[in-house]
């Protein structure tokens, strides 16, 4: 920890310790997988919602420095800073070509994921206004209908190779339904759809796969994986075991101890209420923190390796838990209880919340003290 960080985390009220080291081990796995079908596949990093809320500015140069080569994020703007500290390779903008954004694509060497013919024609008037050839990747709509070219203009674009004049094509992608259920017939027909335009589009480097469909097989490999939720340690085989490395560690400080009788409530809207003499915790995160409030009376933490139930409402800023079965030096004020981590995971965590681990990492909060650990890469 650096002196700045670790004077940070003395004063903090909550701190998010994230593993950079193993973050790249997350990659290295996914690359080798990719790799073990004997064909040579690269392997991407989604960098998007700030690497998933883990910090792109530190997650991006980390990769490259392990061999990433390419990355993705959403907008425009995370592009542009993630440029900042990852200035040498190629950076892909999910979220297409803007009409008037082409100046910036330009200027921070940027590449456009576009999703119709209409950004197709943009950016190729680009390449003619800069007289120079741009990069561009094609995102064809297999069956999400949300971005990407429909059948009709995929088809169009297959006829007509001249629309693409001006512009390097460095990638044809599309983007899975149902990746985490092996089973779905859905990734079948999206990989036919898939295979049937590139046949249709002859030469360009070619990715289906996000972190859930490199576990389908090989079929779904083609040339580039595209993972972001398993690098960051979220499940990809929801149900079966994680393959994956735990990144993010939160954990939460003991503000206040009090004692209450039994039959006393805790918390607005008198949600929980003591059916004993008890201890309550309160400790610094709440909802602002992205602690949902669905995580009412649903959840735990852990301090002392025990399992501490979180009950009442979660506050803007703070949580109250029930110590009473925690011996008293184990939970004074000061004390840090983990509330994400090795013990409960952010799939965890979501299951309680009724959400996804996406959702509770791109919701990570802003308030905590961050520190970046397993910064020294492996020989
Ligand atoms: C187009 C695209 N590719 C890849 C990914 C990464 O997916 P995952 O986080 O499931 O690995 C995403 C994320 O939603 C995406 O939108």
């Amino acid at each position: 920890m650096s002196p700045s960080a670790d004077e940070a985390a003395r004063r903090a009220g909550a701190i998010l310790t994230i593993d950079l080291g193993a973050i790249a081990a997350n990659w290295r796995g996914l690359r080798d997988a990719g790799r073990a079908g004997g064909r040579p596949v690269d392997c991407a990093a989604v960098l998007k919602a700030d690497a998933y809320g883990t910090g792109a500015a530190v997650v991006g140069p980390r990769l490259a420095a392990d061999g990433c080569r390419q990355f993705f994020v959403a907008h425009i703007d995370e592009a542009i800073a993630l440029r900042a500290v990852v200035p040498e390779h190629p950076i892909y903008v999910l979220n297409g070509l803007l009409s008037g954004s082409e100046p910036d694509f330009v200027e921070f060497a940027l590449t456009p994921v576009l999703n119709d013919l209409g950004q197709v024609n943009a950016w190729r008037a680009a390449a003619q206004r800069y007289n120079r050839p741009l990069d561009a990747v094609i995102h064809v709509d297999t069956g999400m209908h949300r971005l990407g070219l429909g059948p009709e203009e995929a088809q169009a674009l297959a006829g007509d190779r001249g629309r693409l004049r001006g512009l390097r094509l460095a990638l044809l992608m599309s983007h899975l339904v149902v990746s985490e259920e092996p089973d779905n017939p859905i990734n079948g027909e999206q990989l036919m759809r898939f295979r049937n335009f590139v046949r249709a589009m002859p030469g360009a480097p070619t990715s289906l796969a996000n972190s859930s469909g490199i576990f389908l097989g090989p079929d779904y490999h083609f040339d580039l994986l595209r993972p972001g939720a398993a690098l960051y340690g979220i499940n990809p085989l929801p149900g079966k075991p994680n393959p994956m490395l735990t990144t993010v560690t939160l954990h939460a400080r003991i503000l206040q101890v009090r004692r209450i009788d039994a039959l006393q409530t805790v918390g607005y809207g008198a949600a929980w209420r003591s059916a004993r003499p008890s201890r309550v915790a309160t400790i610094a995160l709440g909802y602002a923190d992205g602690y949902f409030r669905t995580l009412i009376n649903r959840t735990h933490v852990h301090l002392g390796g025990r399992k501490v139930p979180v009950i009442g409402r979660i506050s803007m800023d703070l949580v109250t838990i029930d110590v009473t079965d925690v011996p008293e030096a184990e939970s004074q004020p000061g004390a840090l209880v983990e509330v994400l981590g090795p013990h409960l995971s952010a799939d965890d965590l979501a299951e309680h919340a009724r959400t996804n681990a996406y959702e509770v990492m791109t919701a990570l909060g802003r308030r905590y003290a961050r520190v970046y650990v397993g910064q020294e890469r492996a020989p």
